[in-house]
C-alpha cells in the first residue's frame, strides 16, 4: 500500500474511523490505515477495523498507572506500526505531555463544534444552550489542553429550531465524515504546514457562499 501511514485511536462507535476506512478504499486516496488502537476493549470501532482487515489492538488505560505510562505504550505501538500520522477519532482519554510533543504536528483530532467554541464534552448540548444558529466540526492538530491546536478544516452546520442534542449531533456527524478524510488528504498531499501556530493550506480556496440562519 502506498501513501501516508495512519494510526487511528478510538474509544467507541468508530463512525469517523469508518469514514477514514472508506476513504482509504479509494486507490487514489493518498493514505492508508496501518493500525487501529482502542483504549476500550468493547469498542465497536474494533469490529469495523477487523472487518476491513486492519490490524487492531486494545491498550486499556486501566492497565497503566499513569497517563504517561499509557502514552508510552501508545507511542511504542504506533511507532512499531510505521504510522506517520496519528488520528484521534473519538478517543476519550487526555494524552500525556510527552505523547503530544512526540507527535507534534503529526497528531490530529476531530471535535464536534466550531472550535474554539465549545471544547470538551457535551458540545451539542452547550451549543443549544448558547442559542447559536450555526455550529459544526473541526479537525485540528493536537496541543496539550482540551481540543486546542492549529485548525486544519472546519464545516459549518446549521442549528434547526426544535433540534435536540441528538438531532444536532446526527447532522454534525455527517459533516465530520466529510472533513476528516479531507483533512487527512491535505496532510498526505503535503499541503498543510504550521506557521506561528496556525495551519496553512497550500493551493486551497474558501467557498464564496455565506451560510445564513435563519433565512
Ligand atoms: C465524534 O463526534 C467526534 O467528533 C468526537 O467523538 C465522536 C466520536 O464518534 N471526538 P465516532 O466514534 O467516530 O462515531
Amino acid at each position: 500500500m502506498a501513501g501516508l501511514t495512519l494510526a487511528v485511536l478510538i474509544s467507541g462507535r468508530g463512525s469517523n474511523l469508518q469514514s477514514l476506512i472508506d476513504a482509504c478504499t479509494d486507490l487514489a486516496f493518498p493514505a492508508f490505515i496501518a493500525l487501529v488502537i482502542s483504549n476500550e476493549p468493547d469498542a465497536k470501532g474494533l469490529e469495523r477495523a477487523a472487518a476491513a482487515g486492519i490490524a487492531n489492538q486494545v491498550i486499556n488505560h486501566r492497565d497503566y498507572p499513569t497517563k504517561e505510562a499509557i502514552g508510552d505504550a501508545l507511542s511504542r505501538a504506533i511507532s512499531d506500526s510505521g504510522a506517520e500520522l496519528v488520528c484521534l477519532a473519538g478517543f476519550m482519554r487526555i494524552l500525556s505531555h510527552d505523547f503530544v510533543e512526540q507527535w507534534r504536528d503529526r497528531l490530529v483530532n476531530i471535535h464536534p463544534s466550531l472550535l474554539p467554541a465549545f471544547p470538551g464534552l457535551h458540545a451539542h448540548k452547550r451549543a443549544l444552550s448558547a442559542g447559536v444558529r450555526v455550529t459544526g466540526c473541526t479537525v485540528h492538530f493536537v496541543r496539550e489542553g482540551v481540543d486546542c491546536g492549529p485548525i486544519i478544516a472546519q464545516a459549518a452546520v446549521p442549528v434547526h429550531s426544535g433540534d435536540t442534542a441528538e438531532s444536532l449531533a446526527d447532522r454534525v456527524l455527517k459533516a465530520e465524515h466529510r472533513i476528516y478524510p479531507l483533512a487527512v488528504r491535505l496532510i498526505a498531499e503535503g499541503r498543510v504546514s504550521v506557521v506561528d501556530e496556525t495551519a496553512l493550506i497550500a493551493d486551497s480556496a474558501a467557498p464564496e457562499i455565506v451560510l445564513l440562519n435563519p433565512v
